[in-house]
């Protein structure tokens, strides 16, 4: 299989959906200007793609599992937003682009960002293609990943600690939060959709949190080593803001090491779902050398 082609395809499916659920009558211009200009600014959709193969993994119908993927990723759109502000990191690019902030103003993106939150919820309570029990379980998952105990929590701390000496407990706090809570729940969603048992449930939970953390750690990297024009992103930005990150924790080599173990955990725990399981352990593998 072609993973450049499989990712290609499922981008194009991921965002049309996103298309439909993005409100576009009788709501102010600018916010749904604001909503759409961040979506459709060109992500990767990892998150979401990851669910959709976690689904699939666990024997499941990607279709049922489509308002999920959107969900997910109107989170991590919305986190992205409010991430850059001046208040948090501050960043002027964002998916090779001006951040929201940039465009529509501050208060206009942390509302963007409110409306892109909300509106996730909302799409998984009406997902008409899942009974009332899934729903509540996927809500409950991504409220979980995406609050306190999660993602905010991790940004939370990356806040606290910038400028601060960290240890490596510390940055592997705010890692698996900021980051991994997120992409763990991806997968999970998708196990959820897909009527995953109890075992295959753990094992997209080893295989996220792994993923999460290599992912994060590679970002790290990325932003010393990568290419402005590739990551869409400012380059050199954490050591700048004295961020508790790997590579200043570890250096870069161990925090390569690092990830490709925690890479090597992910593919190796999907082993179970044999050949279901592959476009998993292709995306896993490609995290190894990624540029953007
Ligand atoms: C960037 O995430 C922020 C992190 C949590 C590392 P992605 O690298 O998935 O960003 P997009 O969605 O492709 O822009
Ligand atoms: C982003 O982490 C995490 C979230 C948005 C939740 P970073 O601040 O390290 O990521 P980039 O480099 O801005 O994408
Ligand atoms: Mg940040
Ligand atoms: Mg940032």
């Amino acid at each position: 299989m072609d993973l450049k082609e499989y990712l290609y395809g499922k981008i194009k499916f991921i965002e049309k959906a996103l298309g439909r659920v993005l409100p576009a009558r009788d709501i102010p211009e600018i916010l749904s200007d604001g909503m759409r200009y961040s979506i459709f600014s060109g992500g990767k959709r990892i998150r979401p793609i990851l669910l959709l193969a976690s689904c699939k993994a666990v024997g499941g119908d990607e279709r049922k599992a489509l308002k999920a993927a959107c969900a997910v990723e109107l989170i991590h759109t919305y986190s992205l937003i409010h991430d850059d502000l001046p208040a948090m990191d501050n960043d002027d690019l964002r998916r090779g682009k001006p951040t929201l902030h940039k465009v529509v103003g501050e208060a206009n993106a942390i509302l963007a960002g409110d409306a892109l939150l909300t509106l996730a919820f909302q799409i998984l309570s009406e997902d008409k293609t899942l009974d009332l029990e899934k729903r509540i379980l996927l809500i409950s998952e991504l409220g979980r990943a995406s609050g306190a105990s999660g993602m905010v929590g991790g940004q939370a701390a990356d806040i606290e600690y910038e400028g601060k000496s960290a240890d490596i407990k510390a940055v592997e706090y705010i890692h698996s939060h900021k980051t991994g809570s997120l992409i763990t729940a991806s997968c999970r969603m998708g196990g959820i959709a897909g009527d995953a048992d109890r075992k295959s449930m753990n094992t997209l939970t080893k295989y996220g949190q792994n993923m999460g953390l290599a992912f994060q750690i590679t970002d790290d990297i990325l932003n010393i080593t990568g290419d402005k024009t590739k990551t869409g992103k400012a380059i050199g930005s954490d050591i700048k803001k004295k961020k508790a990150t790997y590579p200043a924790v570890l250096g870069i080599e161990k925090s390569r090491q690092k990830a490709n173990e925690c890479i090597e955990t992910a593919t190796k725990s999907i082993s179970i779902f044999n050949n279901k399981g592959i476009v998993l352990k292709m995306i896993a593998e490609s995290l190894l050398n990624r540029l953007s």
